[in-house]
């Protein structure tokens, strides 16, 4: 047991280290260092409280849904143990597994209207921000090849996903995931802080996109009905 905040938050890297398994998904450990640093700026200049910030960072995606084959509720058991063994204390482990539980997205128009801690709030800014500019380009297109799903077609249209459930069984292109998601969370940062790098990432984004779009000579996003 480690008294510290210093000494939890060393163990709690190491841990998390040597559990996170060798992936290629954009989900490794070093998603979750970035993760850490972002989470760790952000709650400064909001004023949460860093231990139950850092942790959650840490933890986020030890074990995640969309690659634990569904299970929602096993990463933030890992945490939930972890933390109470560590810390001793069940209200810290408590809070951070239920921030776990609640920062993912949700789809487009779904689960936007829960009420998520300032702490919660932090770590779901810094995780979205990971989703975006050149880094987060970078984890679609690794996410994507994972699952084996294409680039890009010119038949498959993005869709506006109207329920956590339908967002799971998504199955579409990398370049849609842009606007069923990546282009949308400019505007669904929680703090100040956040939204001014994400305002530099999303522009980033569509630069790519616009490019991509003269070097292919397809047409991205949404299109409207013929006549
Ligand atoms: P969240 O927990 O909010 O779902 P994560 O930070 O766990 O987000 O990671 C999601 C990462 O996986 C992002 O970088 C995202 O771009 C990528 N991703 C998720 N679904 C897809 C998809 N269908 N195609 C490409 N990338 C995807
Ligand atoms: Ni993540």
């Amino acid at each position: 047991m480690s008294n510290s905040h210093e000494g939890t938050i060393t163990a709690a890297r190491q841990f998390v280290q040597q559990q996170m398994p060798e992936d290629h998904t954009g989900h490794d450990y070093l998603h979750v260092e970035r993760v850490w640093k972002m989470s760790k700026m952000i709650a400064r200049e909001c004023g949460a409280n860093s231990t139950v910030v850092e942790l959650a960072a840490l933890f986020h995606d030890i074990s995640d849904y969309k690659l634990n084959g569904g299970d929602e509720a096993i990463g933030p058991e890992i945490a939930r143990q972890w933390i109470r063994t560590h810390t001793m204390s069940s209200d810290m482990a408590d809070t951070v597994a239920q921030i776990i539980l609640d920062i993912p997205y949700r789809g487009a128009n779904s689960g936007n209207d829960l009420k998520l801690s300032i702490e919660a709030q932090c770590v779901q800014d810094a995780d979205r921000l990971d989703a975006m500019g050149a880094i987060g380009i970078a984890r679609a297109f690794a996410f994507g090849g994972a699952l084996n799903q294409p680039m890009m077609s010119a038949d498959i249209q993005p869709v506006l996903h109207r329920s956590f459930e339908e967002y799971k069984l998504r199955n579409g292109t990398t370049i849609n995931h842009f606007y069923e998601k990546l282009l949308l969370l400019k505007d669904r940062m929680n703090t100040p802080f956040a939204r001014k790098i994400a305002e530099q990432r999303h522009a980033f984004m569509l630069d790519f996109l616009e490019s991509l779009s003269n070097e292919t000579s397809l047409v991205f996003g949404f299109q409207k009905a013929a006549g």
